[in-house]
């Protein structure tokens, strides 16, 4: 396999969440929020999230999320009582949906079109909150390059609070005929390469851009956030699932593994 560079790999997966967005208009739970967002105390965060938000204290804030999809997380910050908000996302298709929602909802969120590797300098140093949800660090080619440019839009003293997938699962397919058979390393270099739509249940059989899934082990986290001025003051792992259903099997298990984690890095 023709490894692409960086930046190849970066457009080909804006193209493939591009395509992707129209299937995900498709589900119920698009339907759901859609309803549901005109409400000003609309709030899609897990106990999780929300626990650790509350923790870091949003209220008054001003915070930035990165990676944002259809907005719908972002939109639920109003609910913890955060000021501004701003959601930043590469893909255009997915904004228009988080703006569609906007146009429903009391709150008046803004979304900006950009690649995290290229944030426009009127979010730089300007956010008290940087948060990244649920499966955006693996489409970041190299983990200590995405951390410089989320601590660039920190004040002083801002938090980055990430609840994301854990790695170990990145060893296991749950489709395999034994799902606990580790079958990828913990320190694979070179990325997932998937060619059909990107969706978070079941499958597409079409054809897609090519999207790009890079394995970032927990040193690799730890040491590109330190490296990037970040001082962590929290990081928790769960038995939880928060990824797609097919992972949901890895929960309630004797010999449990961590499923998910919650961080928190302080620019100092
Ligand atoms: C799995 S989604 C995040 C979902 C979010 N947790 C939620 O539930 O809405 C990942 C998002 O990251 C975005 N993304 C991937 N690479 C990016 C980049 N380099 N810059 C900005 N956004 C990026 C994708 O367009 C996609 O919308």
């Amino acid at each position: 396999m023709d490894m692409p560079t960086k930046q190849q790999a970066v457009a080909s997966n804006r193209e493939a969440w591009n395509d992707s967005a129209r299937h995900h208009k498709d589900s119920p739970e698009w339907q759901g929020v859609l309803s549901a967002v005109s409400q000003a105390n609309f709030c899609c965060l897990d106990d999780t999230l929300r626990g650790v938000l509350e923790q870091v204290g949003v209220e008054g804030k001003d915070v930035v999320q990165l990676g944002c999809n259809n907005g719908r997380e972002s939109l639920s910050l109003y609910a913890l009582g955060a000021r501004r908000v701003v959601g930043v996302d590469q893909s255009a298709a997915f904004l228009e949906q988080a703006r569609e929602l906007t146009a429903r909802s009391p709150h008046g969120a803004e979304f900006i079109e950009a690649d995290i590797h290229h944030l426009p300098t009127e979010l730089h140093h300007r956010f008290d909150v940087a948060l990244i949800t649920i499966g955006v660090l693996n489409w970041m080619p190299d983990i200590a390059e995405f951390f410089r440019h989320v601590a660039q839009t920190l004040k002083p003293g801002g938090a980055v609070v990430i609840y994301e997938t854990h790695p170990f699962l990145e060893m296991l397919d749950p489709e395999a005929a034994d799902p606990y058979r580790l079958d990828s390393s913990y320190f694979r270099s070179e990325p997932f390469v998937q060619h059909q739509p990107i969706v978070y249940e079941g499958k597409i059989e079409q054809p897609a851009a090519a999207s790009y899934w890079f394995v970032h082990t927990l040193s690799a986290i730890f040491t590109g956030a330190i490296e990037a001025g970040l001082q962590i003051s929290h990081f928790k792992e769960y038995p939880h699932s928060n990824r797609e259903e097919l992972y949901d099997r890895y929960e309630k298990q004797v010999a449990q593994l961590p499923l998910c984690f919650t961080w928190v890095a302080v620019r100092v």
